[in-house]
């Protein structure tokens, strides 16, 4: 069958690999209709989230029909159409059972990482699901059932960047009236906005520096604020009353850019030989190649931002995602202004029933936020795409089935 198979930082290949099958009693082979590329990905190609094998099917996002299921796999049929979570939990150790499924104790018991699909060998090593079929552990927890009325283009949403977004205005804590700062505009900060938005948030700044995903997250409602023209923090306050925002989210991560233009690039320079240190230990390795696989050049960016944006005794969420080998977080700022920090991975199983009964009943249709839907056969024409952040390229849709 095809895949997107990962061989190197910078090296990633539509490639031909063996199906796969039922290892396991609790497993399920699903044919995949719809896959999707994420920021997450871009991570392991860019080598700011070292550890990946070569020859590791790559992609954690899919919907699909199953095909087999094994004997232990009891709430499920051949034939149900599914939306498969992206973080892989067993459903019966103590963490599945509170809710902390991407802290599952089963699904990645060699380490302390979230265990998902087409991550590194500290991730569990599991193949990915940018593929036509794929092999999903523990299937009575990790395949939810999906109404007909969701069609696979919502679905796929579903998979991972609805949830993660919910997840972040989630542990942000947001209440009825909150002024609310995302940073980062790509599929996962649009996604916060929404979800900031249906909590009740009274206002959303919403900062980027690439016109086409601000002006979106202009259209959900979101003030917008390009960090190439102002400087972020700046103009938060001057929007706030100098009193700084409620709830902050990060939905960038370590692969942050810091400006290169306007009036926040000064303070960017002076911070340059730091942001060089930080890139040693999350990207030692990197292979960039004609405008492409570019890791972003101040890991510590967002963080920085987020703290001194917020108001005194306000919460910070951060989901963007930074290797297990980041260590820079302004820490001192953030204590004195007794800052409440919560962060993770998102527990996707815990959200994404009720974000599928939201969409069913039309009370929210993610489905703006999907901009380009491509075969697999074209997936790395539509990866390097997405890695430039193309104008209008938002979330990529892959269809396993169809041919370029
Ligand atoms: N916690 C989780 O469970 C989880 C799940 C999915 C994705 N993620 C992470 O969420 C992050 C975003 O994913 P995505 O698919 O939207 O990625 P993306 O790369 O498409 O989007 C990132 C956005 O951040 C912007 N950006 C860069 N530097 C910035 C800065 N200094 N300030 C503000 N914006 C800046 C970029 O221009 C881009 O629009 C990634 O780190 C991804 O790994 C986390
Ligand atoms: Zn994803
Ligand atoms: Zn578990």
């Amino acid at each position: 069958m095809k895949a997107v198979v990962w061989y190197g930082v910078g090296d990633i290949r539509l490639d031909e690999v063996p199906e796969p099958r039922i290892e396991q009693p609790t497993d399920a082979i699903v044919r995949l209709t719809a896959s999707a590329i994420c920021g997450t990905d871009l991570h392991m190609i860019r080598g700011t989230v070292s550890g990946m094998k070569p020859g590791r099917i790559l992609g954690h996002e899919g919907v699909g029909i199953i095909e087999a299921l094994g004997p232990d796999v009891r709430n499920l049929n051949v034939g149900d159409r599914v939306v498969i979570p992206s973080t892989i939990a067993c459903g019966y150790c103590a963490y599945c059972r509170d809710g902390y499924y991407s802290q599952c104790d089963h699904a990645n018991p060699q380490s302390e990482s979230t265990a998902f699909f087409g991550g590194p060998e500290a991730f569990g090593g599991f193949n990915g699901l940018q593929a036509e079929k794929a092999r999903i552990p523990f299937a009575n927890v990790n395949l939810i059932k999906l109404p007909g009325e969701v069609i696979d283009e919502q679905a796929i949403l579903l998979s991972d960047i609805f949830p993660t977004g919910y997840f972040g205005a989630d542990i942000a804590d947001i209440e009825p009236g909150h002024t609310v700062a995302i940073f980062g505009c790509g599929p996962v900060g649009q996604f916060a906005i929404a979800s900031a938005k249906l909590m009740g948030a009274g206002r959303v700044l919403a900062v980027d520096n690439i016109p086409s995903r601000l002006e979106m997250a202009k259209q959900q409602g979101a003030e917008i604020i390009n960090f190439d023209e102002e400087d972020p923090v700046e103009t938060i306050k001057r929007l706030t009353g100098g009193i700084g925002v409620d709830r902050a989210i990060d939905a960038v991560g370590v692969d942050a850019n810091c400006p290169h233009s306007g009036p926040a690039a000064k303070d960017a320079r002076q911070l340059k030989a730091e942001f060089q240190r930080e890139q040693k230990y999350v990207a030692p390795e990197q292979n960039p190649q004609n405008g492409n696989w570019e890791a972003g050049d101040a890991p510590s960016q967002v963080l920085r931002w987020a703290v001194e944006a917020l108001a005194k005794a306000g919460t910070l969420s951060i989901i963007g995602v930074y290797p297990p080998t980041d260590n820079v977080f302004p820490i001192g700022k953030a204590m004195n202004k007794n800052l409440t920090i919560r962060m993770g991975n998102c527990h996707h199983r815990k959200y994404i029933p009720m974000l599928i009964d939201l969409v069913q009943s039309g009370a929210f249709d993610p489905l703006t936020v999907l901009t380009e839907v491509k075969p697999l056969t074209d997936a790395i024409e539509a990866y390097k795409a997405f890695d430039r952040r193309e104008s209008g390229w938002m979330k990529v849709e892959l269809e396993p089935s169809a041919v370029g």
